[in-house]
C-alpha cells in the first residue's frame, strides 16, 4: 500500500491522484454509487418535507458545510506552480548533498504570497512576498520559505505573533491598516530595529510587479556541510531571470486583486516559463567573529562586496497546477525540512519557525497532511518510522509492527557526518534573550536610503510613508515612528512629519527612550 505518486512528477508509479482526473465520469455519491441526476432531493409529495433516507442531499450538502479548511494564519492568499530545480555549479567540496554536490535536478512546486492579507486580499498589496519551494529530492523533502525580501522586521521569534497583529485586522473596528494604520506605526515606533525592513517595504520594491519578477532569499543564515563534516554559513538568493520589476501605490491600485495569480498562469500556459538562478553568499564560522556580520541576525544583508554571490542551480516553473486546492491550499512548507548537507544556523527566528510550521500544519490541515500527494516524499523515502493511525491516515504503513520490533525491524542508515560536527559545542546558563536596538541598526537602512535608492525613489518612498500614517491620527504614535526614521536620516524625518503637521515635534535622539518589549543598548554597553 504505497502512496499515490503526485501528478506522476516524481518517477511515479502510474497512479493519478483522482482529483487531477479531468474526465468527467459518472456523477455518483460519495460512496460511489451512481445517481440518476445531481438536482434530486427527495420529498413527500409535491410541497411536502424532505426525507431522512435522502443520502444524496445529505451527502451533497454536509461535504458543502466542511469545504473550508482554516486559512494560513500569515502568508494567506498565494498561488504557484511546478517546476524542475537544475544544479548548474555543483558543490561537492561545500555540500554532501547529492543534489547540490551534482550536476542533477529535481521536481519542486513553488507557491509565493503576500503576507499580511485574507485569502481574498489583493495580490498588488504593499507587504513583503513569500517565495517557498519544496524540492522533492532523492533524500526526501527539503523546502525553503523564503521571502523576496533578504532582511526581515525582527530578530526576537517573541515579537513576531505580536508583530503581525498589528499587520491584521483590528480586534475591534475589524479595519487593516490601509484604513487605520495606528497599530502598524505603534509597532515600528516601538521596535526600532525594524526598520530597515520598513524602508524596503515603503520604498521602491515594496510592492512587486509580479510573481515572476521578484526575488527569494533565505533571510536567515543556514549552513552547508560537506562529507568531511566541516561546515560554513551561507545565504541563498534566487534571483530572476525575467529581472526586477516593480509597481507604484498608483499602478498598484489599478492592478485586478488576482493580478499575479493571472500573470503566473498565463506565462506558463503560454509556455513563457519563469526561472531563477539560485547563488549563494558564504562565510567560514572562523571568519564570522570579525566578519561585521552577526549571522544570527536577519534584520540585517551580508554585503555583497565582502561576500559575493555565487552560482549554484537554476529553477524553472513549467506546469500549471491542476488543483488549486490539492497543490496549493493543501501544500505545506516547512523550514525543518532539511536534508543532509544542509542545517539551520541558530538565529532564534529560523530555530522557532523549525517548530512553528509543522505545528501550524497539524491544525490547518491535520496530522497525516505529509500523506497528501503534494506533501508526499519521494518514492525512494515513502516514510518507514512508527507514526500510525491519526485521522485521514491514508498510507499507514501496512502490517508491519508498530514499534521497533525483531519482526520486522526498519533498516537504519547511518549519518554521512556526525551530529556533533555539524553543529558548534555550546555551554551556558539559561538566560534571557535580549533583542536590544543599537546604533548598528540604523546602519544599514541608512546607506539603503542614500546609496541604494535614486532620489526618484526617495521622493516616493517619502510619499508612500507619510501617505500611510495619514490613516493614524495618534499624534504620540506617529512621532514615535518619526524619530525612529530620524535615525535613519534627518531629512527623511523631517519630509515625512511635513505632510503629517509634526514638523519639529518628535524626538531626535532615542538615547535614554524605554522601546516597548525591546532593550535599548543605544549609547551604552550591552553588558551594562
Ligand atoms: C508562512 C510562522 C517568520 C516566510 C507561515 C505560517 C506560519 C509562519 C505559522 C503559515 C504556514 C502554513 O499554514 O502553511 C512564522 C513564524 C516566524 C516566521 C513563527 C518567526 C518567528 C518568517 C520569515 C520568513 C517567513 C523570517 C522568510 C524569511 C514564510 C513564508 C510562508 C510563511 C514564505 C508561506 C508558506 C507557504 O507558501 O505555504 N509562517 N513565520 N516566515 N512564512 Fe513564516
Amino acid at each position: 500500500c504505497k502512496p499515490a505518486m503526485f501528478l506522476g512528477i516524481q518517477g511515479s508509479d502510474g497512479r493519478k491522484p483522482e482529483d487531477t482526473s479531468d474526465e468527467p465520469g459518472v456523477y455518483s455519491a460519495s460512496n460511489g454509487v451512481p445517481i440518476p441526476h445531481a438536482y434530486e432531493a427527495q420529498r413527500v409529495g409535491r410541497e411536502g418535507p424532505l426525507l431522512l433516507q435522502d443520502f444524496h442531499l445529505i451527502d451533497l450538502i454536509s461535504h458543502f458545510d466542511r469545504e473550508r479548511i482554516p486559512e494560513r494564519v500569515v502568508h494567506a492568499k498565494g498561488g504557484g506552480a511546478h517546476g524542475i530545480y537544475r544544479t548548474t555549479h555543483p558543490i561537492p567540496d561545500l555540500c554532501l548533498n547529492n543534489l547540490f554536490a551534482t550536476q542533477t535536478e529535481c521536481p519542486i512546486t513553488a507557491r509565493f504570497s503576500t503576507v499580511g492579507g485574507e485569502s481574498g486580499s489583493p495580490d498588488c498589496a504593499r507587504d513583503p512576498r513569500g517565495f517557498s519551494i519544496k524540492f522533492r529530492t532523492e533524500d526526501g523533502n527539503m523546502d525553503w520559505v523564503f521571502n523576496n525580501t533578504p532582511i526581515f522586521f525582527l530578530r526576537d521569534p517573541a515579537k513576531f505573533p505580536h508583530f503581525i497583529h498589528t499587520q491584521k485586522r483590528d480586534p475591534q473596528t475589524h479595519l487593516t491598516h490601509s484604513d487605520d494604520s495606528i497599530h502598524f506605526w505603534d509597532y515600528m515606533g516601538a521596535n526600532p530595529e525594524s526598520v530597515h525592513q520598513f524602508l524596503y517595504l515603503m520604498g521602491p520594491r515594496g510592492i512587486p510587479a509580479s510573481w515572476r519578477h521578484m526575488q527569494g532569499y533565505s533571510g536567515h543564515t543556514f549552513k552547508f556541510v560537506n562529507k568531511e563534516g566541516k561546515w560554513k554559513y551561507v545565504q541563498i538568493h534566487v534571483l530572476s531571470q525575467q529581472g526586477t520589476k516593480n509597481l507604484t501605490n498608483e499602478e498598484a491600485a489599478e492592478q485586478s486583486p488576482d493580478a499575479h495569480q493571472k500573470d503566473l498562469f498565463y506565462a506558463i500556459e503560454n509556455g513563457d516559463f519563469p526561472k531563477w538562478d539560485v547563488k549563494y553568499q558564504i562565510m567560514d564560522p572562523a571568519d564570522a567573529p570579525s566578519s561585521g556580520v552577526n549571522v544570527n541576525d536577519l534584520t540585517k544583508v551580508w554585503p555583497r562586496d565582502k561576500f559575493p554571490l555565487h552560482p549554484l542551480g537554476e529553477i524553472e516553473l513549467n506546469k500549471n497546477v491542476a488543483n488549486y486546492f490539492a497543490e496549493i491550499e493543501q501544500i505545506a512548507f516547512n523550514p525543518a525540512h532539511l536534508v543532509p548537507g544542509l542545517e539551520p544556523s541558530n538565529d532564534p527566528v529560523l530555530q522557532s519557525r523549525l517548530f512553528s510550521y509543522p505545528d501550524t500544519h497539524r491544525h490547518r490541515i491535520g496530522v497525516n497532511y505529509q500523506q497528501l500527494p503534494v506533501n508526499q516524499a519521494h518514492p525512494k523515502h515513502i516514510p518507514t518510522n512508527f507514526q500510525r493511525d491519526g485521522g485521514m491516515a491514508f498510507y499507514n504503513q501496512g502490517a508491519r509492527p508498530n514499534y521497533i520490533s525483531s519482526l520486522a525491524p526498519p533498516e537504519f542508515r547511518s549519518r554521512q557526518v556526525d551530529i556533533d560536527s555539524v553543529h558548534g559545542d555550546y555551554e551556558g546558563h539559561a538566560i534571557a534573550f535580549l533583542s536590544g536596538v543599537q546604533e548598528d541598526d540604523f546602519v544599514q537602512p541608512r546607506a539603503m536610503w542614500h546609496k541604494v535608492f535614486s532620489q526618484k525613489d526617495r521622493e516616493q518612498t517619502i510619499g508612500n510613508i507619510s501617505g500611510h500614517m495619514s490613516t493614524c491620527k495618534n499624534q504620540d504614535v506617529l512621532k514615535r515612528a518619526i524619530s525612529v526614521w530620524h535615525q535613519v536620516d534627518p531629512e527623511l524625518a523631517e519630509k515625512i512629519a511635513e505632510p503629517l503637521g509634526l514638523k519639529g515635534k518628535y524626538k531626535t535622539d532615542l538615547r535614554g527612550e524605554v522601546f516597548n518589549g525591546s532593550h535599548n543598548f543605544l549609547g551604552r554597553n550591552m553588558d551594562e
